[in-house]
Formats: structure tokens, C-alpha cells, sequence
């Protein structure tokens, strides 16, 4: 039973709201009462401990609650210690961050997790400590109120998933202690695991195989659907589920605005079924949802969903019982990769459609890479039309985008190359992607002035998709590929650490410079990002469609608000094209700011362009 204070109606208010549903959720789930009551008077005890700023940003934001579909919202995701050292070296860097436009950090894993055995930081081993070498939650409070101080958000991840085999739990469990081993999933023998092998797809194929673990000290096989040492929680044991709903509002209290849920379709694991996006993982984001807008409301639920779209869309819940706030458009990003290796936007168009039908409440994260593979999850029925057969249309792209195929610009390196299902993913910068790693390698100038135009190119369409844009540090100067993690023996399987290097502080001191790669990047992008902002039909409330121009290389998105149109034209081949337009009438050019009569016809170079009607007058 909770007892609260009189001037506490605020947090009963919010739990009158939710409280039915969430009860009737958790006793359906769990069905332990006292569970629930010591859940209910935990979330109070975290609502007490919010600062009153906070509380202040949960008032603001509940009035508002569209704050974070603004098109002034910009994202950035980095490591801190490839950044700036660690979480007070960001501190002294939020005027750079300013400057590019960005007003929402996504800082990658930075919790406490054992050095090589940290899968980039995702193996956690102590929800409430950070790496000592990145600072201390009081840094990490410091910096998100400095950050609030300024207008920027804050983003980390939330493994809920699994814990490192040095978490404390999986500590106790290890010597047997049975109240830690329900925490997780334990076999004595192989009978259960192998029949899990059946059903459930393997992650990481070459560099982590199997499911389970055996530990020999224990004579028992654990369930690491990751690495080895990531031991997948056990979410039937309602223990795990409110420690770790504790630890999210811990980490909420810290200041944090965007909780990433990491791999969320995992949570939840059944005999006989992939374990993967089961109906159980809705249950426990639609409870997580309703108790972070009872004890936090300020804060937003980005879900991690790699997955096909039929799988994504589900994470949002519905309009009535929102489960996450934000997702991914993995599938896009897949497929624009695809439609540059292949010179053809059907697919994205198909793909852009899909999204663009959805409920204006869902809100898409967009993105041209983050720090994890790019998995070809494209949708191969539709590309097997069209006489793209699934194994060798994959070998083609990883050809294409290692530099292999004749031709190709691009510059990277595969990732978990499966030799049973032929099926690698693969690693690289956006800009190495993109051609600027190979031109500087050849110093070839007429190269390089291509691959700068389709990296912007390739941004300032990722600005113009419905939803908000999430840039990676280091792209915004162009940053290429890191080979250094080759010659770390604690890095080196993992491919990943190629697009991971550290920022190049040297480099970024040439952004002003026009003449510089750098700064023909970080001044393009900074012209992209000021119009998304400054024009209205770039809001989230815009409707936004696919408009076809009669030509398959290229994409044109339209954005329509209060009359306004947009037009956004992206030349996705390697020539000039013509885009064929239905329209009339007057237009400006954005990126020239010139006045233009539109006709019939409108001349494409490599370069986008982007024209909006009669917005000056
Ligand atoms: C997410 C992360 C990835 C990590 C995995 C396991 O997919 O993005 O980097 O390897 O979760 O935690």
C-alpha cells in the first residue's frame, strides 16, 4: 500500500490515469499482488526522488507532448570516449554539438561493463554505475542538466535484455545460488537448449554461435542469445522485471529524455518459437510505458526493433496503448543503401509508402547508419519480381559496398559472414560508403566532388523522410573508415569498430573551410538542417508522400502542410537525370534560393534539389 502526501495528487493523478491497466496487466502476467504493491510504492519512491527540475520538464512536456516531433530535432549518437574522453569532456564540447544543429545526444553504452567482454559497452555490469574511466552518475547528472540548460536532450541505452556475466546476479547465480539463476535461464543439460536450437535464429553466427553457454564450474548452459558473456534475463520472474524497472527510473532520474530500449523483440523467450517479438514483449513495453508516464513522463521510449516492418510497427501499440514513442526506420535505411548499389528506387518508394500511410503519431527515428551493421533485411518477395534473388542480390551489395564490384566507390568491410547462409552484413562510414575514402585515397578530385554530393545528397534526403533524423558523430565532417581496431586484440573480431573510430578533433578544425571535404560536408549539412528547421512543411505533422517522376533512379519525396509543397528530388544514379513533374506554377529553390517557373520538365544533376512552392511572399 502506498501512503502519500497530500501534495503528491500530481503523481496520483497520473496513476489513477494508468493504474487499472497496468495492474491488470501485471497480475495477468505475473499475478503476485505483493509484487505489484512494492512496484506501485517503488515508482513513488522514484517520483520523491525526482529533481524538481525535472519534475518541472515532466510538467512542460505533458502539456506538449508532440515536443520531441518538432523538425528542429536533430539527433546525434556518439562514444563518449571516442568523442571527447569521457562524460565531462562532452560537458566542454555541447557548443560544437550546438553547432551542428544537434540538440539531442544519444551517448552510447557508458555503463559499468567488463573490459573485451563489453559487446561495445552492451554487456552490463552494474545498472547503476558508470565506466570509471567515462566519470560517475554525478557527471553524468551534471551533464544532462547542462544539457536541459541549453535546449538538447539526452539519450542512453537500457539493456534490459541481458546483464554481463560480471553483473552481480549472474555473479550469485554462477555459484549456484538458485534465487540468481531464475534471473536467467538454466539448463542442466542440453535436452531444452536443443530443442531452443531449433527455433531460434543465431544473432551473431561467426563471431558468437549458438544460443547457450556451458559453464563448466557449473555444469549448467545458460542462455546468451548474444555473446557469451550477455545472459539473457529472465522476464517471467517478476523480480527481474521490477529491479530492472527500477533501474530504468533510476537512470530516467539522472536527466535522461530518450531511453533506447536495446534489442526490446528479445525480451521475452518461448519453447518452440524464435523468441523473438513475442505478444509478451508488448506486455511488458505497454507497462513500461505506463510507468514511465506516471513517474517520469518527460521521458521517451525509443524501441530498438531490427526487424521487418510488419515486426516494427507493432512496438508503436496503438493510438489508445502507446507502447514506444519512437522507432527505427531500419527498413528504409536498408533499402536506401540498396537502391544506390542498384540505381533503383522502386523499392524504396514501396518502402516510403508504407511508412508514409502510417498514423502521424508514430514517429520514426531515420538514420544513413548508427554504430551496428547494416543487415540487408529488404523485402526480398517484392525484389525476387524483379529478378533480385535473396543470396546472390546480398552478395552483390556486399560486393558492391566493399569495393569488389567494378566500379564501386565504396569502401568497408563485411560483418558475421555466415558461410552456412551466405548471409554477411556489413560495416562503413557514411562517407566511405559514399565514396570520399577511396577518392582521398586516389587523391582523384573529380571523384571526391561526387562522393561529398552524395553524401549530402544522401543526408539531405534522410532530413526530408517523415520522422526525425539521427546523425552519427563523425559523419558530419566526413569521417571514413578506422582501421586501428585491427591491431586491438579486443576489437579486432568484431568489424563493427571500423565505422567506431574515435572523432578526429584535427579533422573537424577544417569545417570552415569550403575548400576542405570536411567543410564542404559540415557547411552542407549546416544549410540542410537550417532549412528543416526554419521551414514549416518540414514538421511531423506534414504529410509526406512518395511523388512519382517517371524515372527509377530517382526518388522524389513530397511534404504538404497548410497549402505549402515540397518537393525533394533525389537523383539516386550516377548520371544527370530528367525529372518529369506534373506541377506549374512558381517554386524556389532551396539549396539556390532561386524563383522558378515549374514546368513539365525539371534538369537533375547528381546534386539534389529541393524546391518549395511560394514560401517567400
Ligand atoms: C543491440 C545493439 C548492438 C548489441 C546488441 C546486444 O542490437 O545495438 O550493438 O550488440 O544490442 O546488446
Amino acid at each position: 500500500m502506498m501512503r502519500m502526501k497530500k501534495s503528491d495528487s500530481v503523481f496520483q493523478e497520473r496513476m489513477a490515469k494508468h493504474q487499472d491497466e497496468l495492474r491488470w496487466l501485471y497480475m495477468e502476467l505475473y499475478g503476485n499482488e505483493e509484487m505489484f504493491g512494492e512496484l506501485t510504492s517503488q515508482m513513488y519512491e522514484y517520483y520523491q526522488a525526482r529533481k524538481a527540475s525535472l519534475k518541472n520538464r515532466d510538467k512542460k512536456r505533458e502539456e506538449n507532448p508532440d515536443w520531441f516531433k518538432k523538425n528542429d530535432m536533430l539527433g546525434m549518437m556518439l562514444y563518449l570516449d571516442n568523442f571527447a574522453g569521457n562524460l565531462k569532456g562532452v560537458q566542454k564540447k555541447l557548443d560544437y554539438l550546438k553547432s551542428c544543429n544537434v540538440n539531442c545526444i544519444h551517448l552510447m553504452p557508458f555503463l559499468d561493463s567488463p573490459e573485451g567482454r563489453s559487446d561495445g559497452g552492451y554487456a552490463v555490469a552494474d545498472f547503476r554505475k558508470v565506466k570509471p574511466e567515462l566519470g560517475t552518475m554525478e557527471d553524468l547528472a551534471a551533464l544532462t542538466d547542462k544539457c536541459h540548460r541549453k535546449d538538447m536532450n539526452v539519450c542512453m541505452d537500457f539493456v534490459m535484455n541481458h546483464t554481463s556475466e560480471d553483473h552481480e546476479w549472474a555473479k550469485k547465480a554462477r555459484q549456484g545460488d538458485g534465487e540468481y539463476m531464475s534471473r536467467y535461464f538454466f539448463y542442466d543439460s542440453y535436452d531444452i537448449p536443443g530443442k531452443y536450437e531449433e527455433t531460434v535464429p543465431q544473432v551473431f553466427p561467426t563471431t558468437a554461435p549458438g544460443n547457450f553457454t556451458y559453464l563448466p564450474e557449473l555444469q549448467h548452459y545458460v542462455l546468451t542469445t548474444f555473446y557469451p558473456y550477455q545472459w539473457d534475463l529472465n522476464y517471467k520472474n517478476p523480480r527481474v522485471f521490477n529491479e530492472m524497472m527500477y533501474n530504468f527510473l533510476y537512470l530516467a532520474n539522472q536527466g535522461i529524455d530518450i531511453i533506447r530500449i536495446d534489442a526490446v523483440p528479445y525480451i521475452w523467450k518461448e519453447l518452440g518459437t524464435s523468441c523473438r517479438n513475442l505478444p509478451r514483449v508488448h506486455t511488458i513495453v505497454r507497462m513500461m510505458r505506463m510507468i514511465g508516464e506516471i513517474v517520469c513522463p518527460s521521458v521517451i521510449l525509443l524501441g530498438e526493433v531490427v526487424m521487418e516492418p510488419e515486426k516494427v510497427v507493432p512496438y508503436f501499440g496503438t493510438v489508445e496503448k502507446p507502447e514506444c514513442h519512437m522507432l527505427y526506420n531500419v527498413t528504409t535505411m536498408a533499402t536506401t543503401w540498396h537502391s544506390l548499389a542498384t540505381q533503383d528506387i522502386r523499392l524504396l518508394k514501396q518502402q516510403m509508402d508504407v511508412v508514409n500511410t502510417l498514423p502521424k503519431e508514430y514517429t520514426f527515428l531515420n538514420y544513413l547508419r548508427c554504430h551496428d551493421d547494416i543487415g540487408w533485411g529488404l523485402d526480398f518477395d517484392t525484389l525476387k519480381w524483379w529478378g533480385m534473388e535473396e543470396v546472390s542480390h546480398k552478395r552483390y551489395l556486399n560486393d558492391f559496398f566493399t569495393g569488389k564490384y567494378e566500379g564501386s566507390v565504396s569502401r568497408g568491410e563485411l560483418y558475421n559472414d555466415d558461410p552456412v547462409t551466405q548471409d554477411a552484413r556489413f560495416c562503413g562510414t557514411t562517407a566511405s560508403m559514399c565514396g570520399v575514402e577511396s577518392a582521398g585515397f586516389e587523391q582523384d578530385e573529380e571523384k571526391m566532388e561526387k562522393a561529398v554530393g552524395l553524401d549530402l545528397m544522401l543526408h539531405a534526403y534522410m532530413f526530408t523522410q517523415s520522422g526525425i533524423p539521427m546523425l552519427y558523430s563523425g559523419d558530419e565532417i566526413g569521417q571514413v573508415n578506422d582501421y586501428s581496431y585491427k591491431g586491438n586484440p579486443l576489437k579486432r573480431e568484431d568489424s563493427r569498430y571500423l565505422h567506431r573510430g574515435a572523432f578526429h578533433w584535427d579533422l573537424a578544425a577544417k569545417r570552415g573551410h569550403a575548400d576542405t571535404v570536411e567543410g564542404k560536408i559540415f557547411m552542407g549539412l549546416n544549410r540542410l538542417e537550417k532549412l528543416r528547421r526554419q521551414e514549416a512543411v518540414f514538421d511531423t505533422k506534414a504529410s509526406v508522400y512518395t511523388y512519382d517522376v517517371h524515372d527509377d533512379s530517382i526518388l522524389c519525396i513530397m511534404r504538404e502542410r497548410d497549402g505549402e509543397k515540397f518537393f525533394g528530388i533525389f537523383n539516386f544514379s550516377s548520371q544527370d537525370r530528367t525529372a518529369w513533374m506534373q506541377e506549374d506554377g512558381e517554386y524556389r529553390n532551396l539549396m539556390t534560393g532561386e524563383k522558378m517557373e515549374m514546368k513539365d520538365v525539371f534538369r537533375m544533376s547528381g546534386i539534389p534539389a529541393a524546391v518549395s512552392k511560394d514560401v517567400f511572399e
